[in-house]
């Protein structure tokens, strides 16, 4: 397979931290589903307005571009991501800290978070906190992949069970976020906005076979497995994820394989 040597892979996971360059080798891919999700937020009168979980500032970039007059903050708890951020959105603040903790010096106009909340735990709490947050007509635009059903994630789940380091990764299999149904989130949102608009999208994206879907998600799904893995048993979690890939998806004619990736998203105006 094409796993990196057991040096590379050990010095990009050096410091458990996210590998922006990782991540932003499916830039255009991943910056989509914001651009989709930003596309259903009005342009308005809008002067403050936050991107939790920036990443590398792909998203805030975004925002940056539609909302050239207001003040833009990315938050992010990654060094990394914040330090690449930092440097391709120089207009924009960014702030080191954890999105459960993060409290806004003033009401927001819009807060704005592609692939991030997906990572935090009770999301009753979290998206009642954040509409708080809002000025009366602020809006929350969130945009989480829905894709721990998925063929990819059971390949992952299946090899973390099935090696010598199951002990140490089926407690992190088992802490993987999964998304309550669209019902659920109408349900807790709709009563406390004016306006919700909630859709899911399932994209399909033509990867170059079984290895480009193991570089997709070395940097993002995977991170949490191989965090608690040692250089050479990473090399061999990731030959025998290839494998299990390769079963799982067929290669079309042209070579590709089709990485479903279903997202949900919701808008909404309070
Ligand atoms: C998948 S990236 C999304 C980046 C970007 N928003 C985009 O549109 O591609 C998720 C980001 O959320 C951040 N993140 C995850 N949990 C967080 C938390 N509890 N507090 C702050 N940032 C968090 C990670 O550090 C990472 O940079």
């Amino acid at each position: 397979m094409s796993a990196a040597p057991a040096d590379g892979i050990a010095e990009r996971r050096a410091t458990n931290d996210w590998n922006s360059a990782l991540y932003l080798k499916f830039e255009a891919e991943r910056t989509r589903a914001a651009r989709d999700l930003l596309a259903h937020v009005p342009y308005c009168d809008t002067q403050r307005v936050y991107d939790l979980g920036c990443g590398p500032g792909n998203s805030t970039q975004l925002l940056a571009m539609s909302f050239p007059d207001a003040d833009i903050i990315g938050i992010d708890k990654s060094d990394n991501m914040l330090s690449v951020a930092r440097a391709r959105t120089p207009t924009a603040t960014f702030i080191k800290e954890d999105i459960g903790h993060w409290r806004p010096s003033q009401p927001a106009d819009l807060i704005f978070a592609n692939a991030a909340l997906h990572f935090l735990p009770d999301h009753r709490g979290l998206m009642t906190r954040l509409l708080s947050y809002l000025r009366p007509g602020g809006r929350l635009a969130v945009q989480m992949p829905n894709n721990t059903h998925e063929l990819s994630h059971a390949a992952m789940r299946m090899v973390a069970a099935d090696g010598p380091w199951a002990p140490r990764l089926l407690p992190v299999a088992k802490s993987i976020m999964v998304l309550g149904p669209l019902e659920e989130y109408y349900n807790l949102l709709a009563p406390l906005c004016s306006t919700i608009d909630i859709w899911q999208t399932v994209y399909v994206h033509p990867l170059d076979g079984p290895d480009g879907v193991v570089e997709w998600f070395e940097g993002s799904g995977l991170r949490p497995f191989l965090d608690l893995l040692d250089a050479n048993e990473r090399v061999e979690f990731l030959a025998r994820y290839r494998g299990r890939l390769a079963q799982a998806y067929s290669r079309q004619p042209d070579g590709k394989v089709l990485l479903r990736y279903p997202r949900l998203f919701f808008a909404l105006q309070k």
